[in-house]
């Protein structure tokens, strides 16, 4: 078998999918990606189309993954390594949808896992997130924090957590849940009314529209660059060890909606004017991540400060 790593990544053709593919091909590695392509887009990974190293299946994770890799296997065997970020991303969609968030977000991460045991697939790191821990008192938060999901999105990644965490200790597979804050850069879609803020403000400030703020604007979020998060999954990928608890992916900085607001429209020409309405129920009024845990176990540090990763964002829209 060859020496190059074998990495499968679900929800490779996605948002931060795509910039985790960057990093594994520019690393030299084979890449499996799966993706039933609803969010995803074939576009994200065009610059490695034709790569030998490259196989993209249109596949939905919920079906089972065995019978579509069975192809790949015969030539590169199984992978050593994979990435599961597939997943039904709206926590609003999850609340009017509970039973398609469990089907996507809880048995796809089952099916995966499955295909992991069976396969003895070493490690399996997790796109899990912020929104397990609900609303917390203590900050910046930390990873012992109660969990108190407050969204069927929110159990569905805290269930899928525990199952990494059994894998490990039942049938001694590496697993790494990594639970990420508010990611914003290019490639995100603004689309949906459910879109992250940013994608959402930088793509209006672009085309001149007014910026809306929920509530008063005081409400703050932890904003990570996608190039960081991807980062943070390569080396949390090639990290030995791992035992099915979780580590945050964060700046450890927060700002608020209003300071976001400004900024974005600052990059932009200024040309937005900015307004505020009702509050969104529901809504969590701070948020900021202890960082400590993912750079003592696997040297992670976000690197990229929030003017420099919006202007890159802003700049992507070009
Ligand atoms: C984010 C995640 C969610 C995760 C949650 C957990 C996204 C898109 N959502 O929700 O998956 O479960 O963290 O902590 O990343 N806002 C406006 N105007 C807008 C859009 C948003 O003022 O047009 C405000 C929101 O009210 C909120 C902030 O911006 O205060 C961030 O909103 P959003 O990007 O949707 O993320 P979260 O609500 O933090």
């Amino acid at each position: 078998m060859s020496e190059q790593p074998f990495v499968l990544v679900t929800g490779g053709a996605g948002f931060i999918g795509s910039h985790t593919v960057d990093r594994l091909m520019e690393r030299g590695c084979r890449v499996a990606v799966i993706d039933n392509f609803s969010t995803g887009k074939r576009e994200n990974l065009a610059r490695w189309t034709g790569h030998k190293d490259l196989v993209v299946l249109g596949v939905d994770i919920a079906d089972g993954i065995f019978a579509p890799l069975a192809a790949v296997e015969t030539q590169w065997g199984a992978p050593q390594r994979i990435i599961h970020l597939a997943a039904q991303t709206s926590v609003v969609h999850s609340i009017e949808n509970p039973l398609n968030d469990v089907r996507n977000n809880y048995t796809g991460t089952v099916q995966v896992l499955e295909y992991a045991r069976r396969k003895a697939v070493s490690k399996v790191v997790f796109a899990s997130s912020a929104a397990v821990y609900g609303d917390v008192t203590e900050f910046p938060v930390r990873e012992e924090a109660k969990c108190t999901p407050l969204s069927p999105y929110g159990i569905d990644k805290l269930g899928s957590e525990y199952w990494l965490a059994y894998h490990s200790q039942v049938h001694g597979i590496d697993t790494a849940p990594l639970r990420f804050f508010n990611v914003y850069g290019p490639r995100q879609d603004p689309a949906s009314p459910y879109s992250g803020v940013i994608s959402i403000f930088s793509d209006r400030a672009h085309a001149g529209l007014g910026l809306h703020i929920f509530g008063d604007g005081e409400q703050t979020r932890d904003f990570v660059f996608v190039g960081d998060v991807s980062r943070a999954i390569e080396l949390a990928c090639f990290a030995a060890g791992g035992d099915g608890s979780a580590a945050n992916i964060g700046t450890g900085m927060e700002t608020s909606v209003n300071e976001l607001a400004k900024l974005v429209n600052e990059f932009c020409g200024g040309q937005s004017t900015i307004t505020h309405g009702d509050s969104r129920e529901g809504e969590i009024l701070k948020s900021v991540a202890a960082t400590t845990r993912a750079n003592e176990r696997f040297g992670f540090e976000a690197q990229t400060t929030l003017r420099d990763g919006l202007k890159v964002t802003v700049e992507s829209l070009q």
